[in-house]
């Protein structure tokens, strides 16, 4: 079955229409990405999806139910996470404070305990920094931060914008690393990325999104190796 669905949706903001018949499929335990150039509706399709937009044609499908008139607050029980574009920790809050915040949807604070235990041994790196203001990490490690508390409820989706962007080749490598591993878990990504090398690189599929339409699919590696993408996203 599939885990998502989104058929041919139309969205936007107020009277500006961004996405014009945007179609992609990911399979649970599949890795999907979406490149396209800057303002094809990408970020706005990842909204759409966790029902930030509500599209005004089209669906958003989650294990074959229909979600697409849900709010955020509606899908995240059903195991739908999100990570915006940009570091999406709270900057005030230690390390420890972000993971209990991920963890708030557990039903209890032993359950919530646990959890943080699990994340801080499958996380090293916050280990030596759980008392540390999450503002005061590296971008990378805000990074692993934002995905481990998305990790804390073992979503069956989390959707993922830009998670390279701003960060060195090493640390690009460090989070798409735990991308994998969270992947191997049995976790379903959809990642919109600029890094279209990156993502084409560990995705099972991807999708080309142009000017609100998704325009080419194919697997990872078939993106990779198509003339066009390779014109256009990966620098000749
Ligand atoms: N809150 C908003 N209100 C109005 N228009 C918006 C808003 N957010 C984005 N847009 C417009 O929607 C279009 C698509 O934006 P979107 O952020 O989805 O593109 P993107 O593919 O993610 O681009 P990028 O690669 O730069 O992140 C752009 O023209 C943008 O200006
Ligand atoms: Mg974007």
């Amino acid at each position: 079955m599939l885990r998502l669905e989104t058929t041919d949706i139309y969205a936007g903001y107020g009277k500006i229409e961004v996405l014009h018949g945007a179609s992609i499929r990911a399979a649970a335990g599949e890795i999907i990405c979406i490149i396209g150039p800057n303002g094809s509706g990408k970020s706005t399709l990842l909204k759409t999806v966790f029902g930030l937009i509500k599209p005004t044609k089209g669906t958003v499908s989650f294990d074959g139910r229909d979600v697409t008139r849900l709010d955020p607050e509606q899908k995240v029980p059903l195991g739908i996470a999100f990570i915006p574009q940009g570091r999406n920790v709270f900057p005030s809050l230690t390390v420890r404070e972000n993971l209990e915040m991920g963890g708030t949807a557990l039903n209890s604070e032993k359950a919530v305990r646990l959890a943080i235990e699990e994340a801080v041994e499958a996380y090293p790196l916050l280990k030596g920094k759980i008392r540390e203001r999450a503002g005061n990490l590296s971008g990378g490690e805000k990074q692993i931060l934002s995905l481990a508390r998305a990790d804390m409820v073992k979503p069956g989706l989390i959707l993922m914008d830009e998670p390279s962007i701003g960060l060195s080749p090493k640390m690009i490598d460090e989070v798409y690393e735990k991308i994998g591993e969270i992947n191997r878990r049995g976790t379903t990504f959809a990642i919109v990325e600029q890094n279209a090398r990156k993502a084409l690189s560990i995705a099972h599929r991807g999708y080309v999104l142009d000017l609100g339409k998704t325009r080419l699919e194919d697997t990872g590696a078939g993106l990779l190796d198509n003339e066009e993408v390779k014109k256009l996203y990966l620098g000749g």
